[in-house]
């Protein structure tokens, strides 16, 4: 678990909201990895109507021979410009897999999430299930859910081990805290996503005095907070343009001093 806490992962699932420039988010996605980013994040839901699996392809080109912990999920695609499905049913994600298999041109697959298990009609025993047997068969590495509340989670973790959780979790609302403790009881990583949504920049009044007086941004501070808060968690930053990706990314060798945790303590009362 190691090697998934504590960082600034880089998620793609903006590039697929833009009008599509393969070599420009290439390009940003590439400033991340020099600049030190250890983990990408994408999904099959990543995508373009006219391009199924544009996310997944940006993120397995940009880490080819990089090192890099590419984590991608299944059981979620776009079916339309504003629809997508959900369906973690044993056909589908074995199915999703064995596409992400060739779209990432390696053996096996390092981080492999069930997308919306919140969304998907089947009970989350079946999807899991299809996870691990794909893990038993040497295909996938690390099992993650995505989407979950503790009681998937127990019921997960009692057929299988479970790697990693991608839960919605901002510096403003924490709104995982108690699927976050359970990652913590349980040794398991947390990826906390939209790190920065909702940005309603009241609640951070403390913490944004902090960035002034350091001449740093808030969205940095704010990264670095969420990740002091827990030794299970990691970020996953939806920066899109080079600058705000190595701001984001500088979250995770800042210090962590005690006026910043004055300030966020006093930015959540
Ligand atoms: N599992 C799921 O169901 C799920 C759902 C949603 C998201 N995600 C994952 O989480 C990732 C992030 O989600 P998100 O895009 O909502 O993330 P976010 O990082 O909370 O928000 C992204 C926004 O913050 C801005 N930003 C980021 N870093 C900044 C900085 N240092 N300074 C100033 N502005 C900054 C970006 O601006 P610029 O665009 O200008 O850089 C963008 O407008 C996605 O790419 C995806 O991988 C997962």
């Amino acid at each position: 678990m190691k090697e998934l806490v504590g960082r600034v992962a880089l998620g793609v699932a903006s590039f697929s909201f833009a009008p599509r420039d393969r070599s420009a988010d290439l390009a940003t996605i590439r400033a991340g990895i020099a600049a030190g980013t250890a983990i990408l994040d994408t999904a099959r839901a990543y995508a373009h109507v006219d391009a199924p699996l544009y996310g997944e392809e940006l993120a397995a080109e940009a880490a080819r021979g990089t090192g890099v912990i590419a984590g991608t999920k299944g059981g979620h695609s776009r079916t339309g410009e504003s629809t997508w499905d959900a369906d973690i049913s044993r056909q589908r994600i074995r199915s999703d897999v064995e596409t992400s298999l060739r779209v990432f041109g390696g053996e096996r697959l390092e981080l492999y999430y069930l997308h919306r298990v919140d969304l998907a009609e089947q009970p989350v025993e079946e999807g899991v299930s299809a996870l691990a047997d794909l893990r038993d068969e040497g295909k996938l590495t690390r099992v993650g859910l995505s989407n979950v509340t503790v009681a998937d989670l127990e019921r997960a973790a009692a057929v299988t081990r479970i790697d990693a959780v991608q839960n919605h979790h901002s510096a403003v609302g924490r709104e995982s805290l108690d699927v976050l403790a359970w990652c913590e009881a349980n040794q398991v990583a947390f990826f906390a996503y939209s790190p920065l949504r909702p940005s309603t920049p009241a609640p951070s009044r403390h913490l944004a005095a902090q960035a002034a007086e350091r001449g740093v941004s808030l969205q940095r501070l704010q990264l670095r907070a969420l990740l002091a808060s827990s030794p299970v968690l990691s970020v996953v930053s939806g920066a899109t343009r080079p600058e705000t990706v190595l701001d984001s990314l500088a979250a995770e060798s800042d210090p962590w001093d005690e006026p910043l945790a004055t300030a966020y303590a006093a930015d959540l009362t």
